[in-house]
């Protein structure tokens, strides 16, 4: 990074910090998805006990793991395992559980145990390998995303062969198991989903399905969803987020060199489709009108280039690093909201195109940023 990076990225991760550290003062036991008149609500205090299993509910454990690693400060570590404690509560919900166990996991419990050593965290987070690997089909070599009566307004009857791209974030969980115990059964899952993904999900021009339905019983596509995206055949930016950082993953974990490549196709897809401003819109193939956002994908999205320019050379890593910084310099002037008396950074995140609410808080905003600069900064806690 030139001077002139290195002194945006120390003045806007120091705000970030406060702000995070303010806001953590008045959050104790919360465990947040989005923010209501400023304040971040709570997930485990809802009306509905199906909550404590939603997909992001291990999003502000991990932003309190990062800043306890980075600031070593007791209050992050406490809140954290209060947290962990609370969605454990999810492994007694067999019905509500999904592939989604590595979002849940890896911020929360697996990385207690990669700071402080925690055996409760190890336990469950092997406890959430052992579920997703269950989720793996044998015969057709995937991780089932679903269970019945999830999505099916969608598609089919039935998404026993649904598996979505988001998926290969939850990879890691696997890999980290094999790492820990040295059995490779979770290793071997985790890789025959993700050459599956590369087989059905990457596209030639390097954008990715959404969703796709396989025949359960032979592997053999039968088709693909626009999902959260746009529509069918589309490019749901988030998406592509996933797919250059989830491939990303599968590489550094397995050193595999497909991995890499997969993950820099999307990396030069997604690069080449950065709007001049640098804000990143919720489909790269939406109409010009509405212009919906999604800053989440432009926060991930950067963790992913920053990880990439570090295994590359010459003009692709220059590439990569000035796509992220272009992208969070522009999240930093135009959507990150710093003053104390809102709880969220991040603004203008959309969780899915057809939705009906556009442009909101969302933590895992919040959580990707702060992992980008910290990544920038170096020698971040590695969670995924
Ligand atoms: N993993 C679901 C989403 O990105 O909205």
């Amino acid at each position: 990074m030139n001077k002139e990076n290195e002194l945006w990225l120390e003045e806007t991760l120091k705000k970030t910090m406060e702000k995070i550290s303010t806001v953590a003062d008045r959050s104790y036991g919360k465990v947040p998805y989005t923010t209501v008149n400023g304040r971040f609500d709570d997930k485990s205090n809802t009306d509905n006990p199906a909550d404590i299993n939603w997909w992001t509910n291990g999003f502000y454990g991990g932003i309190l793991w990062l800043m306890y690693h980075e600031t070593k400060e007791e209050k992050y570590k406490k809140m954290a395992k209060e947290i962990a404690d609370k969605i454990s509560v999810c492994f007694d919900r067999y019905y509500n559980l999904d592939h989604d166990m590595g979002f849940l996991w890896l911020p929360t419990d697996v990385a207690d145990y990669k700071e402080t050593g925690s055996e409760v965290g190890r336990k469950r987070g092997l406890h959430a390998a052992n579920i997703l690997a269950g989720r793996f089909n044998p015969v057709a070599n995937y991780i089932r995303a679903w269970n019945d009566g999830v999505g099916k307004e969608n598609g089919p009857t039935s998404n026993v062969g649904w598996c979505i791209i988001d998926c290969l974030m939850n990879l890691p969980l696997l890999y980290w198991a094999s790492e820990e115990t040295g059995d490779p059964r979770f290793k071997y899952v985790a890789m025959k989903h993700a050459d599956m993904a590369i087989k059905n999900f990457l596209r030639e021009d390097g954008s990715v399905n959404h969703i796709v339905e396989l025949n359960p019983n032979t592997g053999e596509f039968v088709q693909s969803f626009g999902g959260q995206g746009y529509g069918h055949g589309s490019s749901w930016t988030r998406g592509q987020s996933w797919a250059l950082y989830g491939f990303l993953f599968s590489y550094l974990h397995t050193k595999e060199e497909r991995y890499l490549e997969a993950s820099k196709k999307v990396a030069s897809y997604f690069c080449d489709n950065i709007p001049e401003s640098g804000l990143i819109p919720v489909d790269f193939r939406q109409p010009k009108e509405p212009a919906y956002e999604d800053s989440t994908a432009a926060a991930i999205a950067s963790c992913g280039l920053i990880e990439l320019s570090k295994i590359s050379e010459g003009k692709e890593k220059e590439k990569y690093l000035d796509s992220a910084i272009k992208m969070l310099k522009a999240l930093t002037d135009n959507r990150c909201d710093f003053s104390l008396d809102t709880d969220n950074i991040v603004n203008y995140c959309t969780a899915s195109y057809h939705d009906n609410k556009h442009h909101f808080s969302i933590i895992y905003g919040d959580y990707y940023y702060l992992e980008a600069l910290l990544k920038l900064k170096g020698n971040e806690l590695f969670i995924w």
